[in-house]
């Protein structure tokens, strides 16, 4: 197997595979086919019907059935791993013993166990992984950071995180969904991650959490919901909603800050109109400050971007694997929270704890009280 690391700047295009070729892989082929220097060189399925078509579409010119295979056939730099959760982690695994860049799907892994586990491959690799995490890089996320460590908008005092989202028991009855040992969780882990990353992103390391989740609607061995209040080391306060039984769909985040009021309401992608800016009485000249020509929307064109300039300038991936573990701890203490009745610090989801290893701690909660009601 030929394997070679290398860079956009090099004398040959950064060569991609692309690992699972069912809906979301489609986001990361247009982008990565927007990109310089990348060529799309192999579809890689378990279903060769797939990866055909899927090449055929994106004038792909190889496919496989495997990474092993893909790699015998020829070269790779790079792989986008677009599979169901419970193999992201061990495909990334087996790209970085080959010295690949990773570009992985949410969540990146099932638990803060694995997370580690991809940080210690990353470490002794010539790889990188960088993690999806596409709402932080539409232009208006990164003005808000920009305008926040200015610290023109004053300290962030207190925050609403809702992903209000519709998922029908259709959705649960494909295989790999709503199983804590495939998908890792319910709309905690699988939906409401895309906000509460950004929210963290923005606000910075969280202290404290208290939750609450439930099963509510929907015949799943996971969550239908969860709702956490949340403290973060500067003090603020923020509520997180995840939900998939809202009938009118919504994602929406509000941040009041001494100086102003920062609000975001969209669907699966944002551009500026879909944030609004509120100055607070006497600080109307911060108007000025949010306004700009700039709009770029948020989504996976533009963190193939800022991937692939990380990785020709040997920058830190965007978004990197410690990025994601705040994130997924944040996740691993909302069910800790809501599983055990206690609030959670950060820090206290260590190698000893049973959340560290799976997300429901190992108590598969809502299977127990079904197997009770039979
Ligand atoms: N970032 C986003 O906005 C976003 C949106 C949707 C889905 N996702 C994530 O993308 C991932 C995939 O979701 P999807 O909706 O595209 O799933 P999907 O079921 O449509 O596609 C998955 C594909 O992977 C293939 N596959 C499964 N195991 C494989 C393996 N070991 N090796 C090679 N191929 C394999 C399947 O045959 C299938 O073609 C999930 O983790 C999901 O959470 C992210």
């Amino acid at each position: 197997m030929t394997t070679q690391q290398t860079g956009p700047e090099e004398n040959h295009p950064l060569r991609v595979g692309i690992i699972g070729t069912g809906g979301i892989a489609h986001a990361h082929a247009g982008a990565l086919l927007q990109q310089e220097g990348i060529e799309l060189a192999v579809a890689i399925d378990v279903e060769p019907s797939r990866s055909e078509a899927f090449a055929d579409k994106f004038a792909i010119g190889r496919t496989a059935v495997s990474l092993a295979d893909a790699l015998n056939n020829g070269a790779l730099d790079m792989v986008a791993v677009c599979t169901p959760p419970s193999s992201h982690q061990p495909l990334a695994l087996e790209a970085l013993s080959y010295g690949l860049h990773v570009v992985i799907e949410k969540p990146p892994a099932l638990s803060l166990r694995q997370m580690r586990e991809l940080q210690h491959a990353e470490a002794a690799s010539a790889g990188s992984v960088s993690c999806i995490f596409q709402h932080r890089f539409g232009s208006a996320a990164q003005r808000l950071v920009s305008l926040q460590s200015l610290g023109l908008l004053g300290k962030p005092l207190v925050g609403a995180c809702n992903t209000f989202w519709f998922r029908d028991q259709a959705y649960f009855d494909v295989p790999w969904r709503g199983r804590w040992d495939v998908e890792g969780g319910g709309p905690t882990m699988g939906h409401g991650i895309h906000q509460f990353d950004l929210l963290t992103h923005v606000w910075g390391p969280w202290a404290e959490v208290t939750a609450f989740a439930s099963k509510l609607a929907r015949q799943t061995d996971t969550e239908d919901v969860s709702a956490a209040i949340v403290r973060f080391e500067s003090g603020a306060i923020a509520t997180i909603t995840s939900s998939v039984i809202s009938p009118r769909e919504t994602s929406q985040l509000r941040l009041d800050y001494e100086f102003a009021t920062v609000e975001l309401e969209h669907l699966y992608g944002y551009s500026n109109n879909n944030w609004s800016f509120t100055p607070a009485p006497g600080s109307e000249e911060l108007r000025a400050a949010w306004a700009s020509d700039d709009d770029v929307a948020s989504g996976h064109l533009a963190q193939y971007k800022a991937i692939v300039d990380a990785l020709s300038t040997g920058s830190p991936a965007s978004v990197s694997l410690q990025d994601a573990y705040a994130t997924m701890e944040l996740a691993a203490a909302i069910y800790a929270s809501s599983l055990t009745g206690m609030p959670i610090e950060r820090g206290q989801i260590d190698e000893a704890n049973p959340f560290y290893s799976r997300m429901d701690g190992h108590l598969e909660p809502w299977k127990q009280q079904e197997a009770s009601k039979a």
